[in-house]
């Protein structure tokens, strides 16, 4: 069952009721200043940091899950309503709700009103805007109110909804015309404010929440829209908002529209004040007078659309398969642009107080991401090495606002510093740009501590060769990948963390999945290393990547499947020899990808494994069989009900690693199949299952042993999307840029015969025609018109059009 329909033209999704399974949301800013937008208007907004620089309450947790976001309220001759239907719940005649990319368009009809809310934050701007379009659809003239309603944060997040003996004394505010300032602690600390505008001459506004709800109503039945009357509160102290109140006269026929800014905007300290406690507006204004009229407001999305376009001009394909297009020329690499921003920090299943940027996170967002806004990445990969510590290892996170590793989590995950190196990797494939390497950065953000990018690569590469455990694999440390499957963990204390809780500290739990990540990072570090001259250390990276595939295949085999691990104890982690969990995705997916085994047909064996044990209709689930009970020696990983997250729930994460592997050994087929069971343009037709948005990847697919099987949770901010994209785009349809050339070799069903890719990378078009008889064997090339030798096409100077033909 559906709950709306995908309008590629306008690359939007169609959401065509309310009563949607959950809700279903968007992301609203490109770089600096984002917001989150439910289909009903639901959500919040923040400046950089989701946690310090909250400009909107959101209560998450709640009662119906969505309560709080921008809302407009309108009151028609005594019936009052709000178009996106909640919070007032007041049946719609129409109701449409437009998820656009980085835009949401709501609009609601009723008894001969039309009101359409257009919700985005314009490029290059620290606000959102909110155009209402009113129309009077009816025969009759019509004099309407209209309300916005925001209730403003008190801007730490977290101290927000703790700390209320201080903060319900706090709030402040300045109200201006038609202009509301939410300037709380202004006057002390913060050298910023919100404002929140409208560009017409306002009846009346409300900027304290109880004179506007009334003292015992909640958001859906506000006293002052009920009365249509706003009270002209000045909000001291409690729960400042912003409220403003149109009075609108419509002829039948007619529409106006008008422009809501809801902004965010800093002072330099000296320049705080216009006179002794009135703050300063000028740049408020100056950001204001950006939309003004309606005309600016439509060249703003125009250029908002336009960046869209040309973002994603930089891989397009035509299969014949409306679903496969949509998923990989739209909404695949907009939730990678999403989650290179976010990171895991604010979703509906991410507080936004939680989370920093996650070292490994981050760096596994760049594959996905890279080739939208390369000098971006440069960057971000820049700030996430500045996160190194001395010995290779790393923070596990670390603050968007300070960009410092985090304290409280610390290190220890020992997968992270490999991860740098894929990341860093990816850019330059993309880019070209050799001379990151020689940048130099800090470790630990100490400036008197800093080397070249190409060190901080050395020293994640050599933290796993310093840190091998008693069969040579690496050891784990506080978890790899999977951040629940913790070997010294030992917890029994209720509440403990089992990521930053290590009750016992020995050097003998291993991971076979670090060991496949390392081979597989080797030959991209050792080519980096020849790059920078570095013939020696390139040598000693292809021969540690040697030895470290013959000790995954001497003690990481465990006759039909990778090994998982072992455990403190050195007993086996995903062996036939266990009860529970005797076999787990990940190894089997990246010692693949990393080609071990293949030639001695353990390969096959680990993927034939996976597909008779852990896949099921709705992807493949992390390991089987599930973990019944707690063992406290395995950790967080077995503190989850059968088929739930970690433990054989479907991570929709690793699974394209076990499509990337299937390419490997030539199996298009079975790896298409994969990868339509869980891609959300494949899953929409049974979304009253799926139940979270049909546009977007979501992590985790309740797997065969959960009571929900096909329920998918913790939508947008996951690795997912940049895996799922590298999967389909770079190993399925097969077009990936290598150091020395594009990558044309797809291994992709029979079921789409032949397709187009345009691939734009370092300044060239590359126009690629395949004809696809699915025959698992490499392709053959013709690069405008003469046949080569091989896969690879050698990279065309910035400027040129590229045509290759491709028969596989
Ligand atoms: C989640 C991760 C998270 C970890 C620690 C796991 O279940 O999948 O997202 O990092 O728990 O909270
Ligand atoms: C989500 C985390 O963000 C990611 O870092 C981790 O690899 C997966 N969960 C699996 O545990």
């Amino acid at each position: 069952m559906r709950f709306g329909h995908f309008d590629d033209a306008a690359r939007e999704y169609v959401i065509s009721t309310p009563r949607t399974p959950y809700p279903w949301i968007n992301y609203l800013g490109t770089e600096e200043f984002f917001g989150l937008v439910s289909h009903t208007g639901g959500g919040y907004c923040f400046y950089r940091d989701a946690r310090l620089r909250r400009l909107t309450r959101y209560r998450y947790n709640n009662v119906p899950t969505d309560v709080g976001g921008r809302y407009f309220y309108v009151h028609d001759d005594g019936d009052f309503w709000t178009p996106g239907w909640a919070p007032v719940k007041r049946e719609l005649d129409f109701y449409e709700c437009r998820v656009g990319l980085s835009y949401t368009k709501i609009t609601g009809e009723r008894k001969g009103l039309r009101a359409e809310v257009l919700y985005f934050v314009p490029l290059g701007t620290t606000a959102e805007v909110h155009r209402v379009t009113l129309k009077n659809t009816s025969k009759a003239p019509k004099s309407v109110k209209l309300f916005s309603f925001v209730e403003f944060c008190l801007w730490d997040a977290s101290d927000d909804q703790n700390n209320y003996q201080r903060n319900l004394s706090i709030g402040e505010v300045e109200v201006d015309g038609g202009t509301i300032y939410h300037k709380t602690e202004y006057r002390e600390r913060r050298n910023h404010y919100a404002v929140h505008s409208v560009n017409a001459k306002v009846a009346g506004f409300d900027t304290d929440r109880e004179s506007f709800l009334g003292p015992w109503n909640g958001f859906g039945e506000p006293q002052a829209v009920a009365e249509g009357r706003s009270r002209n509160s000045v909000a001291s102290g409690w729960s400042p908002i912003g409220s403003h109140q149109l009075a609108v006269d419509l002829a039948p026929g007619e529409e106006r529209s008008f422009v809501f800014v809801l902004g965010y905007v800093e002072n330099p300290v000296e320049e705080k004040w216009e006179g002794p406690g009135v703050v300063n507006k000028a740049r408020a204004r100056q950001l204001l007078a950006r939309f003004q009229t309606t005309a600016q407001v439509d060249a703003a999305l125009v250029a908002l659309r336009d960046y869209w376009t040309e973002m994603l001009s930089k891989y397009t394909v035509k299969s014949g398969d409306e679903r496969l297009d949509r998923m990989v020329n739209i909404w695949n690499p907009y939730q990678c642009m999403v989650t290179f921003n976010l990171s895991r920090s604010a979703s509906y299943f991410e507080t936004g107080i939680g989370r920093g940027m996650g070292f490994r996170d981050s760096n596994q967002d760049l594959l996905g991401f890279v080739h939208l806004v390369p000098s971006r990445a440069r960057e971000r990969i820049l700030d996430i090495a500045a996160t190194q510590k001395p010995d290779g290892s790393a923070y596990h996170q670390y603050q968007p606002l300070t960009k410092r590793g985090n304290n409280d989590i610390g290190s220890g995950f020992n997968d992270d510093p490999l991860w740098l190196i894929s990341g860093t990797a990816a850019y330059i494939k993309e880019s070209g740009d050799l001379s990151v390497l020689k940048e130099t950065v800090p470790f630990d953000n100490d400036p008197k501590d800093a080397a070249t990018l190409f060190e901080h690569l050395k020293r994640s590469f050599h933290h796993v060769l310093n840190n091998l455990g008693p069969h040579g694999l690496p050891l784990i440390g506080r978890a790899d990948w999977n951040d629940c499957l913790n070997l010294n963990c030992f917890s029994e204390t209720p509440g403990e963390s089992f990521q930053t809780t290590g009750n016992r500290t020995g050097r003998t739990a291993e991971s076979v999945f670090i060991a496949g990540l390392f081979v597989h990072v080797a030959p991209d570090y050792a080519a980096l290393a020849e790059a920078m001259g570095l013939e020696s250390e390139a040598k000693a990276a292809r021969f540690h990547a040697v030895r470290m595939e013959e000790t995954v295949l001497k003690h990481g085999w465990d006759g039909e499947w990778f090994l998982r691990a072992y455990d403190f104890f050195g007993k086996k982690v995903g062996s036939k020899e266990c009860e529970d969990g005797q076999i787990l995705i990940e190894p089997q997916g990246y010692c693949v990808m990393a080609g071990i085994g293949v030639k001695e047909g353990h390969a096959k064996k680990a993927l034939d494994s996976v597909k008779a044990r852990l896949d099921t209709a709705h992807g493949i689930v992390l390991n089987q069989p599930p973990y019944s009970a707690y063992h406290v020696e395995l950790g967080e990983i077995s503190s989850y009900p059968p088929g739930y997250k970690e433990n054989a729930g479907i991570f929709c994460h690793n699974n394209p690693w076990v499509m990337i592997a299937e390419t490997v050994l030539g199996r298009g087929e079975r790896a298409f199949e994969y990868w339509k069971k869980i891609a959300p343009a494949y899953r929409e037709e049974i979304s009253e299952v799926h139940r979270l948005e049909p546009y977007v990847y979501a992590q985790m697919i309740a797997g065969k042993d959960a009571v929900r099987h096909g329920e998918a949770k913790n939508s947008w901010l996951t690795g997912t999307a940049a895996w799922n994209f590298v999967a389909i785009s770079q190993h399925l349809l097969g077009v990936r840029p290598e150091l020395l050339g594009l990558r044309v070799n797809p291994c992709l069903s029979a079921e789409i015969p032949s397709f187009t890719v345009t691939r734009r990378c370092r300044g060239a078009e590359y126009r690629i025609r395949v004809k696809n008889a699915a025959t698992g064997q490499p392709a053959r090339l013709r690069v405008d018109g003469k046949p080569i030798e091989g896969t690879l096409v050698p990279w065309a100077p910035a400027g040129a059009t590229v045509t290759i033909d491709c028969e596989v």
